[in-house]
């Protein structure tokens, strides 16, 4: 039972991360920042990158933080060994207090209750938390009220073996053309900034600016910018400002595993929704929604092949996808295919399919899930496959 090495085995469908470009990326923007420090957002897996590889690789090319929203995240990136300090930027419970002071991070506060709970906590281990005030100045999501922050931020001074090391915001629409609201945002920062200063309070970090904040809101870089998308190589949006070169770090792909050659009038997937209007040759790609490929690219998307594109068709199954390759004669089993990423000149962008299904391309890269494979590449060549069914199989 169970006696051949099952780390050999690698599903015929990948997601293909190239760490140069991260490494670029993040080199990129640290100098288009000057003396300002990065944390690089690494939930929600990396957006889909994988959250160890990518922490390591931001903070081997210059990132000062970690950003994660759950304890869980930190967690992960703990136990591989990484020491670089992490901002717990979502909300925690009471009781959860021990764990932020168990894996020495740093916990966004919106709740006096939270503050004192991560007193006592630190207090019991003979330490100190530290932790970044969050002021919702528009957001509505996370934060104390503006008018309540300097109040918020001398009853967190009075509180033993509490260290407060930020305080920062968060845009809801930093990318947009317009950036009336983002900088009434900023005022209001500002404005407690000037409060603050006043009563002689110094807190170390103001941070505020996300990947559009970056690119087109320069006044809100404070000490410190919080970046996701762009250290993974994609713009937020259209509109904003491209100063610099960006390299896209994800690739998806996977190999056809079946070919079959339908008549006319016969029907593809559940539902029956394609019916051949000719014989047609389909291939069957051993990936589908629950690999984060959205269900809706039914009928509607593309992947490349061969260096040039092929059509969905029918309804995406659960852990697979039909393509229609009667232009392809000389396409065989084994075949790669590009879902996302580029196949010589030809691309497919996460804001492609993000436009496609009625998305944002953050979206569309951090859904692919953990079930792919996660192969990396460095200067051309594989590097590490991580693969969460098996184990992980690590060379170089
Ligand atoms: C609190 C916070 N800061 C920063 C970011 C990074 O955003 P972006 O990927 O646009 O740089 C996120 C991501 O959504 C976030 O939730």
């Amino acid at each position: 039972m169970l006696s051949l090495n099952y780390n050999k085995v690698l599903r015929p469908a990948w997601v293909e991360v190239d760490l140069n470009a991260v490494a670029h990326n993040v080199r990129t923007i640290k100098r288009h920042l000057g003396g300002v420090k990065l944390l690089a957002v690494v939930k929600a897996n990396g957006y889909g990158l994988g959250a160890v590889m990518m922490a390591r690789e931001v903070v081997a090319n210059g990132a000062d933080y970690l950003g994660v929203v759950m304890l869980d995240e930190a967690y992960e990136l703990r136990r591989a060994g990484i020491a670089a300090p992490i901002v717990n930027t979502a909300a925690i419970y009471p009781d959860q207090a021990d764990y932020v002071v168990d894996l020495d991070i740093e916990q966004m506060i919106d709740r006096y209750e939270i503050a004192a709970a991560l007193s006592q906590a630190a207090q019991r281990a003979n330490t100190a938390a530290r932790v970044h005030l969050k002021v919702d100045t528009g957001m509505s999501r996370y934060g104390v009220h503006p008018s309540r922050a300097v109040q918020e931020i001398q009853r967190l001074l009075t509180l033993p073996n509490i260290r407060v090391m930020g305080l920062f915001s968060h845009f809801p629409m930093s990318d947009g053309v317009d950036k009336s609201f983002a900088l009434l945002q900023i005022e209001r920062m500002r404005e407690i900034k000037r409060d603050l200063a006043a009563q002689a309070i110094v807190i170390p970090l103001w941070h505020m600016a996300n990947s559009g904040g970056v690119l087109d809101l320069p006044s809100a870089h404070f000490d410190m910018v919080r970046v996701g998308l762009l250290n993974y190589g994609y713009w937020p949006s259209f509109d904003v400002q491209r100063p610099f070169e960006l390299e896209p770090a994800m690739s998806v792909k996977a190999k056809i595993v079946a070919i079959r050659d339908i008549q006319r009038g016969d029907t593809v997937g559940y539902g029956r929704k394609f019916m051949a209007k000719q014989d047609e040759r389909i291939a069957i790609l051993p990936i589908g929604y629950a690999d984060g490929y959205d269900r809706a690219l039914s009928k509607i998307g593309q992947v490349l092949l061969h260096g040039k594109r092929a059509s969905i068709i029918g309804g995406l199954c659960m852990d697979a996808t039909f393509i229609k390759i009667t232009d392809f004669p000389e396409a065989k089993i084994g075949d790669p295919v590009t879902l996302m990423g580029f196949d010589g000149e030809q691309n497919i962008s996460p804001h492609d399919i993000a436009a496609l299904i009625g998305s944002v391309s953050y979206d569309v890269i951090a859904q692919f899930g953990r079930r792919l494979p996660r192969v990396y590449m460095r200067n051309g060549a594989v590097v590490r496959i991580d693969n969460s069914l098996t184990a992980q199989i690590a060379s170089a």
